[in-house]
């Protein structure tokens, strides 16, 4: 049993950021007292442990982060931290501390968990690993680490996965302790931690000459209405044609194509668009068949991350308008998905309700197809919704029927309460909610994209895009915020997926139809599961490695902000057409690490034009150089366009060639990326 639970509401919130450099709590002020009158240790639970940042639940004091007594290996400690992988705790020292020392491991709550192994480490302000445990599994006896503090200004106790994965990295700091020099007046106290706030130079804005963007290849049911507007920038009025349209699509000179495809059968469809500066043709392929949906991942906007629950008809509306006003649209952008929060029970029909704040549901879907976007619902397979609005249990065919006659084209599906009315063994139990609402759908009218939301309990990356539930894309792990740690659990950890039965990564799981989640992104300004709306608590450069990553990981993009707050970075971020290009390359080969060092990681996935996708990631706590051998892309090599001897390689965040060579090198900030396109492409395009 994955250690999400069904009520995770309380589980998944992950621990919130404070705002503030530094907090005393009460325990520690009155500690601060006892330790310089009659003693010179310091025990590090009494410190404000609330601002530790770790992937998933909260730090306790003496307890495991499942709540439960510390017990590592067997051997129980009465006093310590529980915390879970990620976790980084920053301790300033004032100069006052002599010693550090602390027993470490995995808690014995994951041993029978199939938990991932987890590394200790202590590290200076300035990114020196002072002193490391060995790699820790589950089940093992507690490792003693300790370290002398002499001369070291603030120290950094992290936690991170070595491998195995995302779930049950429940980890334990037992007896932690930092022994004050003799006289010291000063004492421990705990800091956020923050990486370096330096902005990295990206590319901004886009060539005056006319270029399309966006998916290359588009799926759809023949007889359906299909809705897709071509994305394009390019300076003034751009008009566009295509030839070779299916029969039953057409499309108007702005470049929307509507219709229905009357057949099934793949068509090579040229597209071009042209403004007083020029003109740009690609092919676009555009399937038709059953199953066809999501060739490539869903980008977007989704509430949730952005309001929370204080979404409504007009915010959802104005979100829309600055999807195609922003620029957002132009760059493939698509969906504007309303999340939780707009159910409200039922008529004497069964029909669902909404809630006064979003009113005529069809009027905003009306005004989202009016922009050329895509718009998507939320709802659960239990009675209620995870904030408790009405779910869709025993009215599933019903309310696919109602999600299609008003429109709708996207449906996130969120297990929540449906643990409570489960029935089924093994598999079947998670199987069947989803099955149940996916024939609905596709017995409807209208093609709506499945999103699965069940945090990847019963390793739904396995079932969750075949029949009988056929899911377009299925979340792997719990909610994320806009914490470093979040970041790597959900994103870099994934990939290390690992049941006591499998041996498969996650990403060989994805492809074109079946994405795998790491959930909604954390940039620009939202609430982000941690209070009101605030600008995300990541660092720009930890902003540039979580879109850097989920487009390595072919990941879902949907924006989780409010799009009419946007900065030019968060812009930047979003719109560079050479990134996303890499989430919605047609090959859907989701990239994989292949190198891993402890701190450094190396990303990559080929791509459609015999080029490859290279990311460089440094996870730790000082700038860093990462190298990479085009030979070190040997596990991701296709057939045919192995890399060897000198290539191009491009920049794609600077949007630069950088010449051609048989190996590259960057010195990667704390926490930053570096993302390339390496070989020779061979395109289309002109
Ligand atoms: C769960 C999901 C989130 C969001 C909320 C809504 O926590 O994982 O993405 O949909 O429910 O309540």
């Amino acid at each position: 049993m994955p250690q999400i639970q069904p009520d995770r509401r309380t589980f998944t919130k992950i621990i919130a950021v404070a705002a503030s450099a530094v907090v005393l709590g009460g325990r520690e002020t009155l500690f601060a007292r006892a330790a310089t009158a009659k003693n010179r240790v310091v025990h590090l639970e009494n410190l404000n442990i609330q601002l530790i940042t770790q992937g998933w639940g909260k730090p306790h004091r003496d307890q495991s982060v499942g709540g439960n007594g510390i017990n590592i290996g067997g051997r129980k400690f009465k006093r310590g931290i529980g915390t879970h992988v990620e976790s980084v705790f920053y301790i300033r020292l004032h100069g006052a501390a002599e010693h550090f020392s602390s027993w470490v491991g995995m808690d014995e709550e994951a041993a029978n968990n199939g938990a991932c192994t987890a590394q200790f480490s202590v590290i200076s302000a300035a990114g020196k690993v002072l002193a490391e445990s060995p790699v820790m599994r589950a089940g093992e006896k507690p490792y003693h680490l300790q370290v002398s503090l002499r001369g070291v200004k603030d120290i950094i106790l992290v936690v991170q996965s070595v491998a195995g994965g995302i779930n049950w990295g429940h980890v334990d700091w037992a007896d932690p302790i930092i022994t004050l020099r003799p006289g010291a007046t000063e004492m421990p106290v705990a800091a956020v931690y923050r990486a370096s706030m330096e902005v990295p130079t990206i590319a901004s804005g886009d060539p005056e000459t006319p270029e399309i963007h966006g998916p290359r290849v588009a799926g759809c049911t023949p007889g359906k209405p299909f809705l897709f507007q071509i994305p394009a920038t390019g300076q003034g009025e751009l008009t566009f044609t295509a030839e070779n349209l299916p029969a039953g699509l057409h499309m108007d000179q702005h470049g929307l194509i509507t219709g229905k495809v009357a057949h099934a059968g793949e068509h090579m469809v040229k597209i071009a668009v042209k403004n007083h500066l020029g003109h740009f043709t690609r092919t676009l392929k555009i399937i038709a068949g059953e199953h066809k949906l999501a060739r490539t991942p869903q980008m977007g906007w989704n509430s949730w991350n952005a309001y929370g629950m204080n979404n409504s008809a007009a915010r959802t509306k104005a979100a829309a308008d600055a999807m195609v006003r922003t620029g957002l649209a132009a760059k493939g952008f698509q969906y504007i998905n309303i999340d939780d929060g707009w159910q409200n029970g039922r008529d004497a029909n069964g029909q669902i309700k909404t809630t006064a704040k979003f009113g005529n549901m069809k009027d905003i879907i009306d005004h989202v197809h009016s922009r050329g976007l895509r718009f998507g619902l939320y709802s659960s397979p239990g009675p209620t919704t995870c904030g408790g609005h009405t779910g869709s249990y025993h009215h599933v065919r019903q309310d696919a029927q109602t999600y299609a006659a008003w429109g709708v084209d996207f449906l996130k599906y969120d297990w929540c309460s449906y643990g409570n009315v489960a029935t089924g063994k093994g598999r079947e139990k998670y199987v069947k909610p989803y099955a149940e609402m996916g024939q609905a759908l596709i017995k409807t009218d209208r093609d709506i994209f499945f999103s699965l939301c069940q945090y990847g309990m019963d390793h739904v990356w396995k079932w969750g895009g075949e029949a009988p539930v056929f899911g377009n894309s299925w979340r792997i792990c719990g909610d994320i915020n806009d914490s470093w740690g979040a970041v790597v659990n959900n994103g870099f950890n994934a990939d290390a997926y690992v049941s006591p039965h499998r041996h498969i990564p996650i990403s060989h799981y994805a492809k074109p139809g079946n994405w795998n989640d790491p959930d909604i992104l954390v940039v620009g300004v939202g609430s982000f599961e941690t209070g009101g709306p605030h600008p995300t608590n990541l660092t720009p450069n930890e902003q540039l490695s979580h879109i850097t990553l989920w487009c390595m990981a072919a990941a879902p993009l949907l924006i989780g902000c409010n799009l009419d707050k946007l900065d030019k970075f968060t812009t930047d971020l979003l719109t560079n057409t050479e990134v996303l290009a890499v989430d919605q390359d047609e090959l859907g080969r989701q990239a994989m690490p292949v190198l891993k060092k402890v701190w450094t990681q190396v990303w990559a996935r080929p791509l459609y034009d015999g080029t490859y996708a290279v990311a460089l990631f440094n996870l730790g706590f000082t700038p860093t150089p990462v190298t990479v051998k085009w030979s070190d892309l040997a596990p991701v090599m296709e057939h045919g366009h192995a890399l060897t001897g000198r290539q191009p390689i491009r920049d794609l965040w600077k949007r630069k060639d950088l010449g051609a060579a048989t190996e590259y090198t960057a010195v990667v900030p704390v926490h930053g990326a570096v993302m390339l396109k390496v070989g020779k492409p061979a395109g289309d395009e002109q």
